[in-house]
C-alpha cells in the first residue's frame, strides 16, 4: 500500500481517487456519493464523543475495509478536517493518531492470498491513500513507522497461516533467517544433534513422534548496551496432540501453534529495523507434536534442560514443555527481563474470550508495563493470577513436575496451571518474567475488521515493550520485587 502525506485539503485530490468522508451518522452506515465526477464514500462513525484510540483503530481498519469490498483502489482522507468527530482524541498527539492510522490501515489492507490463484482484475486491495492534513518531519516520520509496523504484523500473520505441511521447525527457522535478511541480526539455529548435546530434554521429548527434526532458534539484535530484553515463542508448528490426540473439533487451526514464535520473529526484526537502541534476544524451540511410533507416551518422564524431571500426564500439554527449555536456555544471557508468548491454553480464552490475551506474572511492576504497553499498542491483555496457592498443582508425583495436574479437577484454571508450570523455570532466571497466553488472539474475529485467519498478536506490544523500556536501571529494581 502507498501512503503519502499530502498537505492541505481534500479538495486538492486528484480525480481518481475516491474520497472518504466521516458522519455522525450511525455506526457502520455507508453512503457512495458522485458530484460532478467526484466519487464520495461516507461513512456512519455514531457518536463523536464515544471514539477513542481503540475506536478509532478500527474505524481506520472499516475505511480499509470498505474501499476493499467496492472494489475502490485509490482512496484520500482528511486527517484533520473533522475536528467536531474527532474532538474526543485531542489528547492524542498528531503523530500518534498517524502512526495508528497507518498501521491500521496496512493491517486492514492483508489478505492471505500466498495459496491462492490471482484474480484476472488482481486482488482488492486499497493501493493508495492519500492523507490530507497537517505535515511535518515528525509526522512524515510517524506515518512511516507506523507503516513498518504493520507490515511486520502482516509478516507475522503470513508465517502464522502457513499450513503444517508447508510450515515444519526446519522451515520456521528459515523463515527467521529470511526475516532478518538485510538487518542487523544475528540467527543460529541449533539442531537436534546440538540439542541433544545441551541436553534438552523437553523439547526433544516433545519431537520424538514426529519425524520432522525440532529445531532452536537464536536471534540476537545488539542495538544497545547491557542486559538484554529475552523474548521466547513457542513454536509447535503443528499441534495434533500427540497421543493425546486432539478431537477433530479442536484440531483444525494447530498449524497455527506456532504464532508465538511468528510474532518473536516479527518483533525482533521490527526492533531492527527501526533501529531500536536496545539488545534484544528472540528464542523459538519449535517441534512438531504428532503420535508417531516413537512418540512421548502419557507417563513418561523427561528430563529438562534445568536437570528438573516432568511427568507427562497428557502429551497436548506440549507447549509448556517446549518453553520449559528455552526459559532455562535463556538464563545464559544474563537477561534483564524475559517474556515468553504462546498459544498455550485453550481455557485463557475460556477465562478471557477473544478480546485480551492472558499476562501471567509475579512481577507486579512488569505485569502495569505490559498492560500499560497492551493499551498503548491495541494488542491487548488481561491478568491472571500466579499465586503460591496454585503452585501444589504442578508438583510431581514420580518426578519432579507433571506438565498438566491430572485427576478430578485437572481442567480448572488451565491457563494459570500452564503459567505456574513455568515459572518453577522462571524462577531460575532471577529477573523479571512474564507469560503470555495468546490462545484468545490467535486468530482475528469479525469485530477486529481484519481478514480471516492470523491476528499478527503480539507484534505491536512487543515491539512497544522493547521501544519503551527506559534503562537497565529500572529493570534492575523491578527484580527486586520479584516474589
Ligand atoms: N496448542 C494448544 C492450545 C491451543 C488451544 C491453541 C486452542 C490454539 C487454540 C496447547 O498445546 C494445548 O493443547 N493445550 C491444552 C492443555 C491441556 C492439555 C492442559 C488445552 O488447551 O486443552
Ligand atoms: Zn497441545
Ligand atoms: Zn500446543
Amino acid at each position: 500500500m502507498k501512503l503519502t502525506l499530502k498537505k492541505g485539503s481534500i479538495e486538492n485530490a486528484p480525480k481518481g481517487c475516491v474520497r472518504i468522508s466521516f458522519t455522525d451518522k450511525e455506526k457502520g452506515t455507508k453512503r457512495c456519493i458522485q458530484e460532478h465526477g467526484i466519487e464520495t464514500l461516507e461513512l456512519g462513525i455514531g457518536k463523536s464523543e464515544e471514539m477513542n484510540l481503540r475506536q478509532f483503530r478500527i474505524l481506520c481498519r472499516s475505511v480499509v475495509a470498505a474501499a476493499k469490498t467496492n472494489k475502490i483502489q485509490k482512496i484520500a482522507l482528511q486527517c484533520d478536517a473533522t475536528p467536531k468527530l474527532f474532538a474526543s482524541l485531542k489528547g492524542v498527539s498528531a503523530e500518534d493518531l498517524v502512526q495508528t492510522l497507518a498501521e491500521n490501515f496496512e493491517m486492514a489492507d492483508f489478505e492471505f492470498n500466498t495459496f491462492k490463484t490471482r484474480p484476472k482484475e488482481g486482488w482488492p486491495t486499497v493501493e493508495e491513500v492519500l492523507v490530507y492534513g497537517e505535515s511535518s518531519a515528525s509526522i512524515e516520520k510517524a506515518l512511516k513507522k507506523g507503516q513498518t509496523i504493520g507490515q511486520a504484523v502482516n509478516a507475522c500473520r503470513v508465517l502464522a497461516n502457513t499450513p503444517g505441511g508447508d510450515m515444519t521447525p526446519i522451515t520456521l527457522a528459515k523463515a527467521a533467517k529470511e526475516a532478518m535478511k538485510g538487518l542487523p541480526v544475528k540467527v543460529t539455529v541449533l539442531h537436534h544433534k546440538e540439542m541433544i548435546k545441551l541436553g534438552m530434554g523437553a523439547v526433544l521429548g516433545v519431537a520424538k513422534g514426529s519425524s520432522e527434526e525440532p529445531t532452536f532458534t537464536v536471534l540476537e539484535y545488539k542495538g544497545g548496551k547491557g542486559a538484554p530484553i529475552v523474548l521466547v515463542g513457542k513454536g509447535v508448528t503443528f499441534d495434533s496432540g500427540g497421543l493425546n490426540l486432539k478431537p477433530s473439533s479442536s484440531i483444525y487451526e494447530m498449524h497455527m501453534d506456532m504464532s508465538g514464535a511468528a510474532a518473536v520473529i516479527h518483533a525482533v526484526a521490527l526492533a531492527a529495523r527501526l533501529k531500536l537502541k536496545q539488545h534484544v534476544i528472540g528464542l523459538l524451540p519449535a517441534v512438531e507434536n504428532m503420535p508417531g511410533n516413537n512418540a512421548l507416551r502419557p507417563g513418561d518422564i523427561l528430563k529438562s534442560l534445568s536437570g528438573k524431571t516432568i511427568e507427562v500426564l497428557d502429551t497436548d500439554a506440549e507447549g509448556r514443555l517446549i518453553l520449559a527449555d528455552a526459559l532455562t536456555y535463556a538464563k545464559r544471557f544474563n537477561p534483564a527481563v524475559v517474556i515468553d508468548v504462546a498459544t498455550l491454553t485453550g481455557a485463557a480464552m475460556v477465562a478471557l474470550g477473544e478480546h485480551a490475551s492472558a499476562v501471567l506474572t509475579r512481577d507486579d511492576v512488569l505485569a502495569e508495563r505490559i498492560a500499560r504497553d497492551a493499551e498503548a499498542s491495541g494488542d491487548y491483555v488481561w491478568r491472571l493470577p500466579l499465586w503460591d496457592e496454585y503452585e501444589e498443582r504442578v508438583k510431581g508425583t514420580f518426578a519432579d513436575l507433571k506438565n498438566v495436574p491430572g485427576g478430578s479437577g485437572s481442567r480448572l484454571g488451565g491457563a494459570i496451571d500452564g503459567g505456574m508450570f513455568l515459572w518453577q523455570f522462571a524462577k531460575e532466571l532471577k529477573c523479571p518474567w512474564a507469560h503470555l497466553d495468546i490462545v484468545p488472539r490467535m486468530t482475528a474475529v469479525p469485530s477486529d475488521a481484519l481478514a480471516k485467519g492470523a491476528a499478527g498478536e503480539p507484534v505491536r506490544l512487543l515491539f512497544r515493550f522493547i521501544e519503551t523500556r527506559t534503562s537497565d536501571v529500572q529493570v534492575q529494581k523491578l527484580g527486586h520485587r520479584m516474589s
